[in-house]
């Protein structure tokens, strides 16, 4: 059997420079927490279990990832060797490896994960320690190797000499370390340094004065392993987290005419030849299927849009469009909106948890709210659903083939039964029985000569 792999992500640490009332790790990159990146990431390594050090707004990351994980409590953020340390009643004992991991990382890809986790165990190392070559290193730890390239210790920028800085390798704040090894260092660690902590880092010069191998793993990227400590890092990130998502849809047949503008969150899927025009938001659990064209500045969100529709300008929340549907421009469909096949929705059109059948129209300038139309039907320009008498909400039924007359109020509860008509401006608050013709207005009454001339 293969040693069993652990991982433990720091996530207790006030995160003082992001100034918010949130825990830094629940900040979004790419749509998701960037805690919930950095667990994406694992979800495709063979992790035994994976536990998350927490200690600062800690009832908001269990809100946030429930039981995915188990939490180890840091009561005092005294630092990051600290953190590891409260862990030792879980992983002290256990043979094998623990991946430690920063939630401020979300950058980091599973193909580094992977790469770190075979260079420690192929070269049977006691730690294996993730870094990075910075153009600019200001506030990262350095790595400070000896001339034969071995790294002999982390220096955190703060305690480092002039030479020192100047080095452009940096800590990653990503580990493989020994179990029973780590936990043994972790005990002879103090907080004499500059900033009165205990750090993770100084466990690989613990480890060097042992003689166990401490390994250097050089990510690809720089970008992979920025850590997120304040907002401005936060925007970059998710303007690198951004780019990799939309290169990746566009290898995959997306055009996307403008990158620069458009937004696209991590668990999104689109199909093949949908074209995505500029101002996009594409957001949550969105699906976009095959063929379909998203037109400029529209905000979908936890939605599925189907096979060839068209969603123009246009605003569309929990919701699905069926196939070969037109949307918008300008319509706003709310949540819990149903949209069949080959459907029109038209300008200024909202739609609030409704399903509206195949082959139906809702050309234009219509509140459609808790209704249910079905097929083929016609909604004509200004029909409102009045589904609020002030204190609870009623349901309007239209059934297949009817027509609603423009300008038409249906005031729920009601039901237009199969192939009846609605005149248009009439004010409906009984029952339409099928095959009818309701009208329900004042009759007209032309006043002759009523303009006299002089
Ligand atoms: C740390 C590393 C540094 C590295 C950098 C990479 C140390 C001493 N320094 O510095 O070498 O270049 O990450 O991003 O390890 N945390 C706790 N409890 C604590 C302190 C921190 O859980 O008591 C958590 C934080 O929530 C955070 C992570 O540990 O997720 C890293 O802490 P942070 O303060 O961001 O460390 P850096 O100064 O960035
Ligand atoms: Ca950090």
């Amino acid at each position: 059997m293969s040693e069993q792999i652990y991982a433990l992500i720091l996530a207790a640490g006030k995160g003082t420079r992001m100034k918010s009332n949130r825990n830094k790790v629940l900040h979004h990159v790419g749509g998701l927490p960037m805690i919930e990146q950095v667990l994406l990431q694992l979800q495709a390594l063979q992790i035994e279990q994976i536990g998350v050090v927490v200690g600062h707004h800690k009832e908001q990351i269990i809100d946030e990832l429930g039981d995915k994980v188990r939490y180890i409590e840091q009561t005092e953020q005294l630092g990051t060797g600290h953190a590891v340390k409260v862990a030792s009643d879980w992983l002290r004992e256990l043979q094998g490896t623990t991946l430690v991991l920063c939630g401020d990382t979300p950058l980091l890809t599973k193909a580094t994960l992977t790469r770190l986790l075979d260079v420690h165990k192929q070269g049977r190392a006691a730690c294996t320690v993730l870094t990075a070559v910075a153009t600019d290193p200001t506030g990262y730890g350095r790595i400070i190797r000896d001339e034969q390239g071995k790294v002999i210790k982390i220096v955190e920028q703060k305690d480092a000499s002039v030479e020192e800085r100047k080095v452009q390798e940096v800590n990653a704040g990503i580990y493989c370390f020994d179990n029973k090894l780590l936990f043994e260092a972790l005990e002879q660690i103090t907080d004499n340094n500059a900033q009165g902590e205990y750090y993770l880092t100084d466990v690989v010069e613990i480890f060097n004065s042992q003689k166990h191998i401490v390994l250097p793993c050089v990510a690809t990227a720089f970008e992979e392993i920025v850590g997120v400590n304040d907002r401005v890092a936060l925007a970059k990130a998710n303007k690198i987290m951004r780019a990799r998502i939309l290169e990746e849809w566009m290898l995959n047949g997306v055009t996307i005419l403008d990158p620069d503008s458009t937004y696209i969150d991590t668990h999104v899927t689109i199909g093949r030849d949908v074209t995505i025009y500029p101002g996009v938001h594409l957001r949550g659990a969105t699906t976009i299927s095959n063929l379909a064209t998203i037109g400029p500045n529209s905000e979908i969100e936890d939605s599925q849009v189907n096979e060839g529709s068209r969603v123009w300008q246009s605003v569309v929340i929990k919701s699905t469009i069926g196939q070969a549907t037109q949307v918008g421009p300008f319509a706003y469909i709310r949540p819990g909106s149903v949209i069949g096949d080959n459907v029109k929705i038209g300008d200024f059109v909202e739609i609030k948890n409704a399903s509206i059948g195949n082959e139906s129209k809702v050309s234009h300038l219509s509140y459609i709210g808790d209704a249910e139309v079905g097929q083929s039907v016609n909604i004509g320009c200004g029909t409102v659903t009045v589904n609020y008498d002030g204190k609870r909400k009623h349901k309007t039924i239209i059934k297949d083939n009817s027509f609603v007359g423009c300008n038409s109020n249906l005031v729920a509860p009601v039901t237009v039964a199969e192939n009846s008509y609605i005149a248009a401006g009439s004010t409906i608050t009984k029952d339409v029985p099928n095959n009818s013709l309701a009208i329900a207005r004042s009759h007209q009454i032309n006043k002759l000569n009523y303009i006299k001339k002089t």
